[in-house]
């Protein structure tokens, strides 16, 4: 198989990690003949410093072109107090928008080697960790105009707005079952309808949809009680599926699941554009340039992009269990360290998963 990949390694730890899973790339067409040409695009920051956009339209141009597109992380201190409308942050939501990326899924999953790296407790480990995340992304209170600061009455005002429309809800919803059905066949909808006019249509148009799955059984839960559901007894959920400001939130929770956020990958799916594979972590400054950073995030990403992109089953799984024997070997970097394992740089794990490829 031929396949072009846009790649945005952005900022931050963003060139180290993503360097590194596009050699496991390499070797994985190597191993299974395939041939994945790369483009390495700007985005973020260093877009910034270079062209003054944290999005210039050649990014978006190629990441239409391209047949999956690839990314690391953006932004970082740097660029904090830079004018708003061109934050890096901008460019990752402005990309997402372009390709009309609306469903992210978020794979929550905790692999048997690291739970001793999870910080919850054995007998919660034991009932088994796998949550799909499954976050609204191209709507919601990100999107919702109005929005900004502005004096009002002689006082500074923020605002933003907290908007979907029905067929935003539906499409988000549909991939959630469907999702579901691949799995556990269980929903559970997180919103704020005891508050939210918003989250009121959210769940009336989910229960709608739920009618066309009558395999699934379809549960709701407040935003507050999901936060502590979701670390109190994650075995209760299989697919939760959420607007985005939620879903950025909860996701980042389920990652205690996995051991370490450094563990959890991501695809964002539309519908006329290729997908884009990203780790669901952001550019870590503390450990930036340090060769420290956890990679295999944004090597799962790879795997979930065969998977999902291109149907390369073999190979997606393949990855996967290179990972997963990495970590059965008792090679880990910083943030997964336990005791009596193998402390690894972000080259050196790498290396490791691919000698078991
Ligand atoms: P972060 O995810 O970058 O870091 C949070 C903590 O997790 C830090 O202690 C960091 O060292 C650690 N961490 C993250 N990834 C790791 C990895 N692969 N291996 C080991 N440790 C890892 O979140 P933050 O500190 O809130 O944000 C930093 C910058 O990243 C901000 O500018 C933010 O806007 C941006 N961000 C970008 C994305 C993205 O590009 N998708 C996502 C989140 C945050
Ligand atoms: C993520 C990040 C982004 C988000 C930011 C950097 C725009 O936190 O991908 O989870 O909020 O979606
Ligand atoms: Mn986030």
């Amino acid at each position: 198989m031929k396949k072009h990949i846009a790649v945005m390694a952005g900022d931050g730890i963003g060139p180290e990690i993503v360097g590194q899973a596009l050699r496991v790339l390499d070797a994985a067409a190597r191993k299974f003949n395939h041939e994945f040409s790369t483009e390495h695009v700007l985005i973020g920051g260093i877009a910034i410093d270079e062209t003054g956009s944290p999005l210039p339209e050649a990014t978006v141009e190629a990441c239409r072109k391209a047949d999956a597109v690839l990314l690391g992380a953006v932004g970082g201190p740097k660029w904090d107090t830079i004018a708003p409308e061109i934050r890096p942050e901008k460019g990752l939501l402005g990309i997402r928008k372009a390709l009309g990326l609306f469903a992210n899924l978020r794979p929550a999953r905790l692999f048997p080697e690291l739970s001793g790296a999870c910080l919850l407790r054995k007998d919660i480990v034991d009932k088994g960790l796998d949550v799909m995340v499954v976050r609204e992304l191209t709507g919601g209170i990100y999107f919702g105009k109005p929005a900004g600061v502005e004096v009002r009455g002689g006082k500074r005002t923020g605002f933003n707005t907290m908007i979907y429309d029905e067929d935003e809800i539906r499409r988000i919803a549909h991939i959630a079952f469907k999702a579901a059905m691949k799995r556990r066949k269980k929903v559970c909808s997180v919103d704020k309808a005891n508050v939210l006019d918003v989250s009121r249509l959210w769940r009336e148009v989910v229960i709608e949809v739920s009618k066309e799955y009558p395999e699934v059984s379809l549960s709701h839960m407040y935003v507050d009680n999901a936060a502590m559901q979701l670390v109190r007894d994650p075995s209760q959920f299989d697919v939760i599926v959420t607007s985005n400001l939620f879903g950025d939130i909860l996701s980042d929770e389920a990652a205690v699941i996995t051991g370490s956020i450094g563990m959890l990958a991501s695809a964002s799916l539309g519908s006329e554009y290729a997908g884009l594979y990203e780790p669901i972590h952001g550019s870590a400054p503390d450990i930036a340039g340090q060769n420290k950073a956890n990679p295999l995030a944004t090597i799962l990403s790879v795997s979930m992009m065969l998977l999902h992109e291109f149907d390369l089953e073999k190979e997606a799984l393949c990855i996967e269990n290179a990972v997963r024997k990495t970590l059965q070997d008792g090679f880990r970097t910083g943030d997964i360290m336990e005791e009596g394992k193998t402390l690894c740089n972000t080259i050196e794990i790498t290396d490791k998963v691919i000698e078991r490829l």
